[in-house]
């Protein structure tokens, strides 16, 4: 039996010689030796190449991807993505930063947000990036900056729409929302608004994110066309781009199974087909997790184990401080597991009795695997936990308790 664990989806993205994981055809003993540490997330740069070429594929011409940057913000990964994907979203100053100094073109980066403050605004306006506005009160702000800066700010308009995504996931639209304007006040609003104050690039309708049903997107995919069309009838200048959201998510744990895209590129080009008054205007899907989140995985050091009444704990040298959503504390109702394995061993026999993998944190939430199946451990194995590469680090409260922070690799 390989380490395939039972009931989650095969980790066919990597792969193996002689028993080792490869990540970018190194092993992880090479990536430690590498780094000069043996804790770390390392990134395929391939794997995210193949995600992009999955998602082209089955996709309309006519859609673009934009990489959402809050996923994976680590530099070298950010500056990989320049000509893989057509844009990058940005959720910060900082971040806006990092997508500025990769090369992506200013005209290309949307920075949205709630509760973006002045300088912010300030300096996506100078630089040039498209500010997706989030309440009334920033579009009057960024209005009066742009005179006082003179220049015309880019605004596209977040909406919180009124429908809801369907199924599980993490829905960002439909009821009351921090995020973006009712879309029933933006469309009593657009007609009165002074289109010579600054430069409307469009509309950005996000509903959700971490979505595995290809139905609940593609209905979400169907209302987002409609509200765009009612949206563009009511605005009195050229609209010029509509992000329709992202929310393609990736299986993280047992029984839950990868999208399939067909069904969705299909359902868009239906869309693009009946929505004929959207037919010069751009149209943007923006995805994080789905791009980069199979590609990473989050290696540490077993240092010790320790049998306590009848069970196994190994001891790592990573935890919660450096992964909270394998710990199941970002966003997750009960802690269920990611895939594991033991990274050095991957083609060995899973024993028959479950095991735990814990941290070196004193709380009980530091939990890297809870009763899993793997292969005999030894001290100096490496545990591994896949679909690490989205919400890793900069996710994870790293000075919690003062421990190492953590290193990353981009291969
Ligand atoms: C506006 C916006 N864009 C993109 C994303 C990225 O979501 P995901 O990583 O699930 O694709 C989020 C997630 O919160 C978001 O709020």
């Amino acid at each position: 039996m390989s380490q395939t664990i039972p009931n989650h989806v095969p980790m066919s993205q990597f792969s193996v010689r002689a028993s080792q994981l490869l990540i970018g055809e190194k092993s992880l003993d090479e990536i430690a030796v590498m780094l000069g540490k043996d804790v770390f997330y390392a990134y395929d740069s391939a794997v995210i190449n193949q995600k992009i070429q999955q998602f082209r594929q089955n996709m309309p011409d006519r859609i673009k991807l934009h990489y959402a940057i809050k996923a994976n913000p680590y530099p070298p990964l950010v500056g990989r993505m320049v000509g893989w994907v057509d844009g990058f979203d940005v959720a910060s100053h900082r971040e806006m930063l990092v997508a500025l100094q990769s090369g992506m073109p200013a005209s290309e980066i949307s920075f949205a947000g709630p509760a973006k403050q002045l300088p912010e605004l300030a300096a996506a306006i100078v630089a040039g990036v498209t500010l997706n506005i989030e309440s009334m009160t920033e579009l009057a702000r960024v209005i009066d900056l742009g005179k006082e800066l003179r220049q015309l700010p880019k605004v596209s308009f977040r909406v919180n729409p009124a429908f809801e995504l369907k199924a599980s996931g993490m829905k960002m639209g439909g009821g009351p929302k921090q995020f973006g304007i009712d879309e029933e006040v933006l469309l009593e609003t657009l007609g009165t608004l002074d289109y010579d104050t600054f430069d409307l690039v469009g509309f950005h309708i996000f509903w959700g994110s971490q979505n595995l049903s290809q139905e609940a997107i593609c209905h979400a995919h169907a209302n987002t066309f409609g509200l765009a069309s009612k949206l563009v009838a009511v605005t009195p200048v050229r609209v010029k781009s509509i992000n329709i959201g992202g929310g393609l998510g990736i299986p993280y744990f047992m029984g839950e199974k990868r999208l399939d895209l067909q069904p969705i590129g299909e359902n868009l080009q239906h869309l693009i087909g009946h929505y004929q008054e959207l037919k010069d205007v751009e149209l943007v899907i923006e995805l994080g997790r789905f791009l980069v989140g199979e590609a990473g995985i989050y290696a540490s050091r077993i240092t010790d184990i320790k049998e306590s009444r009848g069970h196994t704990f190994l001891m790592t040298n990573g935890g919660l401080h450096h992964h909270l959503s394998n710990s199941g504390n970002f966003g997750q109702v009960i802690r269920k597991n990611y895939p594991v394995a033991l990274g050095n061993k991957m083609d060995y026999p899973l024993m028959e009795q479950q095991v735990s993998a814990v941290g070196p944190l004193c709380t009980p939430l530091d939990v890297l695997a809870d009763k899993m199946w793997l292969p005999k451990a030894e001290i100096g194995d490496w545990l591994v936990v896949f679909q690490s590469g989205a919400y890793g680090p900069t996710a994870s409260p790293q000075d919690f308790l003062s421990h190492p922070r953590v290193k990353e690799i981009l291969l």
